[in-house]
């Protein structure tokens, strides 16, 4: 199977999602979404800013490439009510079965930038915008202080090193790497605009509550528990977690949550 895929599909990212609502209606109020608006939300999971979106009145397609994501999103847009809001399995490589210029504006929140082959992906998301359409990335920054830049980068230290060739997805937070990505696809520099948002992670429960969610069901932490248990170093990854979530949590009070993390915003005129 697609690597890719079986990482998405391994656990169940409907449980982190729940404590993403907020940030990502917020991200999407500032989006300008007008009634009728082709959106397509890509790495959508199960609907955190595609629903919003739909609410607003655009006509979203969302895409990913896991399929218990793609059914709960379905799931939630029908409990809504949200007819305007379909979900559908797909590869950010290649979004095949997408005609080009189709959408005003593509979106893609924390999704595509988990895609291999980031070239590929940035000429697809090029290829189904509309010219004079907008292409909006949310990507998380390497080696940034905050929470899930931190994750990845403590689970990487107990995971084997990826396969050769592999490129790492937080490139996507790196602002020449995103230049080179999508003048490449034929966007012109001057196009391509950046800065720094933050997200907020919001539990009701205790920090501690919030790892046991990312340990259970986020899939790269997942296998870094998976490896770290075979190497005997789970209580040291588990550990070295709890400082970081408990150290992030920003709520004034020990057993509710609320992590801010930084991300990249990029916006690309097409
Ligand atoms: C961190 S989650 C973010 C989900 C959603 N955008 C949100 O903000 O809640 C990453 C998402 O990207 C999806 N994804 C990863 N690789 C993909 C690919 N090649 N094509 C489409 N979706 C992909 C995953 O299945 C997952 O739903």
């Amino acid at each position: 199977m697609n690597p890719n895929k079986a990482l998405w599909e391994k656990g169940d990212f409907t449980r982190i999602a729940a404590s993403m609502r907020t940030s990502g209606e917020e991200l999407v109020s500032g989006l300008g979404i007008t009634r009728g608006l082709k959106v397509l939300d890509l790495g959508c999971g199960d609907g955190t800013t595609a629903l919003p979106e739909a609410r607003l009145g655009a006509d979203v397609t969302g895409v990913d490439i896991a399929r218990n994501l793609v059914e709960a999103g379905s799931r939630r847009a029908q409990a809504a009510g949200l007819t305007n809001c379909k979900f559908r399995e797909g590869d950010a490589c290649d979004l095949l079965g997408l005609e080009d210029g189709t959408f005003d504006l593509v979106v893609s929140i924390f999704g595509a930038m988990f895609a291999p082959r980031p070239f590929d992906v940035a000429r697809a998301m090029v290829r189904v915008t509309r010219p004079g359409g907008r292409i909006v990335m949310g990507n998380w920054i390497p080696n940034d202080p905050t929470l899930v830049a931190q994750i990845l980068k403590i689970s990487s230290a107990y995971t084997p090193p990826p396969p050769e060739g592999f490129v790492s997805p937080m490139a996507w937070g790196v602002e020449s790497q995103v230049i080179e990505r999508f003048t490449s696809a034929g966007v012109p520099k001057e196009k391509i605009s950046f800065f720094r948002d933050t997200f907020t992670f919001h539990h009701p429960g205790a920090p501690e509550a919030l790892l046991a969610e990312f340990r259970d069901y986020y899939g790269p932490t997942m296998n870094a528990f998976e490896a770290a248990d075979k190497a005997g170093r789970k209580k040291a990854l588990e550990r070295e977690l709890r400082v970081l979530f408990e150290s992030q949590n920003r709520s004034g009070k020990q057993d509710v949550t609320a992590i801010p993390a930084t991300f990249l915003r990029v916006t690309v005129l097409c």
